[in-house]
């Protein structure tokens, strides 16, 4: 079966094709109109995607040789996100199944970064550790059988790739944070200054907290002064970014360990970071537990992800009607 799948949770727009073994085409349209605002701005988020849908989708096709009679079935993203930019989405798909007389299905853009995966590896089999983390989750989410994931912790403040991003803006880097800071961090010393690692007294074991270390960047870069602290970007990116490593590495391996899986997935823009991929690889190792990651363009938002999922639900006959709407808090 042929899967067109929809992404327009946030400033990606994307389509991409999915037979059931092999991603056709993968096309991503990142807008750069945000990068002016060092955020992404919701209003122009979904104009945007307005624009880009029907020539992404158009590409997609034609990357995978397909005609639209070909496709058999539409995944497209219903939540969480942007009420707007989802919105553009779900009508498109709607528009599309009803016009070609075939199923669709909502699908979770959480459970989508989890099946990202499964596209890097279709030999995945749960039971498997997810940690999830990207600009607006970080979740540590256990994968007992496809279509069933138990939440173990979730952060109390901040996502990790937000923290990225607002630091990144703090050291007027740009946006999105999290590449730049990772390239500075690369010429940086771990050593320059200890960031805190969130001891959380009234969250789960597994619960993560990033804003202390946010407002530790902040109070440092104050105190310092800005010649200091231009002199010591690198090493600040380098300090910040160990700090959130150290955490999401730490949190992941004893959740893992207690929960007895043998098996952890990254997933989420911010594993597209590599020195997050490295630590959590050496942690892993000395617990004799295997790490695997998508990559890069299955790493941050996608269709590709979103088709797949789909596949998944559809073959089962699990489809959507015409009622669904943008569910923007939507969890997993
Ligand atoms: O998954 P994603 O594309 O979108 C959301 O669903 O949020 O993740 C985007 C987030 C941004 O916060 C960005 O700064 C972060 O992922 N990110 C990174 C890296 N590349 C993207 N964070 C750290 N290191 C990176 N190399
Ligand atoms: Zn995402």
């Amino acid at each position: 079966m042929n899967v067109l799948g929809i992404e327009t949770s946030c400033d990606d727009t994307s389509a991409a094709v999915f037979d059931g073994r092999q991603l056709k085409a993968n096309i991503i349209s990142t807008q750069l109109v945000h990068r002016n605002f060092g955020g992404v701005v919701p209003e122009l988020a979904s104009r945007s995607h307005i624009q880009l849908i029907l020539p992404v989708i158009r590409q997609a096709l034609i990357q995978s040789n397909c005609e639209k009679s070909d496709i058999q079935g539409i995944a497209v993203t219903r939540g969480p996100g942007l009420a707007g930019s989802l919105l553009v989405g779900i009508s498109i798909a709607k528009g599309l199944a009803q016009s070609l007389q075939i199923p669709f299905v909502g699908i979770n853009h959480l459970e989508g970064h989890i099946w990202a995966n499964r596209l890097a590896d279709p030999d995945l089999a749960p039971p498997f550790l997810v940690l999830i983390a990207s600009g607006g989750h970080t979740q540590l989410v256990l994968t007992e059988k496809w279509g069933s994931y138990q939440i173990l912790g979730r952060t109390v403040d901040d996502a990790a790739g937000e923290a990225f991003d607002k630091v990144g803006k703090m050291l007027e880097l740009g946006y999105p944070g999290g590449p730049l800071i990772e390239k500075l961090a690369g010429e940086g010393d771990t050593k320059y200054i200890r960031f805190p690692r969130a001891r959380l007294k009234n969250a789960g074991e597994y619960d993560f907290s990033f804003s202390g270390l946010k407002t530790a960047v902040l109070t440092h870069i104050q105190a310092i002064g800005r010649e200091a602290r231009d002199t010591h970007l690198p090493d600040i990116a380098a300090c910040f970014q160990d700090a959130v490593i150290s955490v999401l590495v730490d949190k992941t391996i004893k959740a893992a360990k207690d929960n007895r899986v043998s098996r952890i997935c990254l997933a989420g823009g911010v594993a597209v970071n590599k020195a997050l991929q490295q630590a959590m690889l050496r942690a892993a190792m000395k617990k004799q537990l295997q790490v695997s990651w998508p990559s890069p363009a299955l790493c941050t938002d996608n269709a590709g992800m979103i088709a797949q999922a789909g596949h998944f639900y559809l073959e089962q006959n699990k489809t959507s009607d015409y009622n669904l709407s943008p569910m923007p808090s939507l969890n997993l």
